[in-house]
């Protein structure tokens, strides 16, 4: 695949792919062709059969900025809504495969919404995180206004989407929007670790269980549970549970195979 704004790199022992944002004299801003690259790059890793967990991260100084706003500026509503960016932002949501993001420095507007549709964040100290889509005239778009709220709750999201001002690392960790913060020359090298964590674990169990979590959002509590305890079930159809278990039994590694 060539890509100009998108550097792929698979690591085959690990199973891990890493897709590294790499616009940086634009601050990583996510113009059309961007997004574009990316979703094709991470529809490409999930149904490559090596790669059972992805890294997503800019560069040091920014993981992305946002929406491209000199591609924006000029736009009228029809444009926009002939356009439809963000379809390609609704295949992004739907990656099977766990999605860690790597954050360092920026992660503003559209670029803390692409942190927050991935699984989990990994952030550097450096790491701020905003919505700052208020101060040029509009207010975000790509779900800040619903993911955000559920990461840090309602007080914490307005006051964010409502003045554009940036958390740090330490407040997004204290709010729950981050997993962990990691010193700047570290961070990448630990979103892979955590990443290789999770693809040595069985993927078809780890695939159903990102659905159900995912589910947690979008359903009532009765609805949620009898989705969780469906997958359940039908996990037990899977060669890796009678492997998992067994192998459990014996005192012995399993050997999973993602079926
Ligand atoms: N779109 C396009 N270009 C951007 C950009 C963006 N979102 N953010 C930064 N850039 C460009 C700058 O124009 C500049 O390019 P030139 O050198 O050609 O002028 C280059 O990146 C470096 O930026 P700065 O010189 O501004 O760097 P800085 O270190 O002084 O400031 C910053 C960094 C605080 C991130 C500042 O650039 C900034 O505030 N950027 C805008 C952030 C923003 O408003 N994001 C929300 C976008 S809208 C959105 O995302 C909608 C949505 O929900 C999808």
């Amino acid at each position: 695949m060539s890509m100009e704004f998108i550097l792929i790199n698979k690591d085959a022992a690990k199973f891990v792919a890493h897709i590294q944002l790499n616009r940086p004299k634009e601050l990583n801003a996510l113009n059309a062709q961007l997004m574009t690259e990316l979703r094709d790059a991470l529809q490409e890793m999930d149904t490559d059969d090596t790669i059972h967990a992805v890294v997503l991260s800019g560069n040091e100084k920014a993981f992305a900025v946002g929406a491209d706003i000199k591609e924006m500026a000029d736009k009228s509503t029809i444009d926009m809504y002939l356009e439809d960016k963000f379809s390609v932002w609704d295949a992004i949501r739907k990656i099977k495969k766990p999605i860690i993001a790597a954050v360092s420095g920026f992660a503003l507007g559209g670029g803390c919404e692409l942190a927050m549709m991935c699984d989990m964040i990994v952030a550097s100290e450096t790491a701020q995180f905003g919505q700052p889509e208020i101060k040029i005239g509009v207010m975000p778009g790509a779900g800040g206004t619903q993911r955000l709220t559920r990461a840090v709750g309602k007080v914490r999201a307005m006051e964010m989407i409502l003045t554009g001002k940036f958390i740090s690392a330490e407040e997004a960790l204290q709010a729950g929007l981050i997993n962990k913060i990691v010193p700047v020359e570290l961070y990448l090298e630990d979103a892979v670790k955590l990443a290789a964590e999770i693809a040595k674990m069985p993927s078809i169990a780890v695939r159903i269980a990102k659905e159900t979590v995912l589910k947690a959002f979008e359903t009532s509590l009765e609805e949620g549970l009898a989705f969780e305890r469906k997958n359940f079930y039908l996990l037990f159809s899977s060669e890796d549970q009678k492997e998992g278990m067994k192998a459990f039994i014996e005192k012995r590694k399993p050997e999973f195979e993602g079926r």
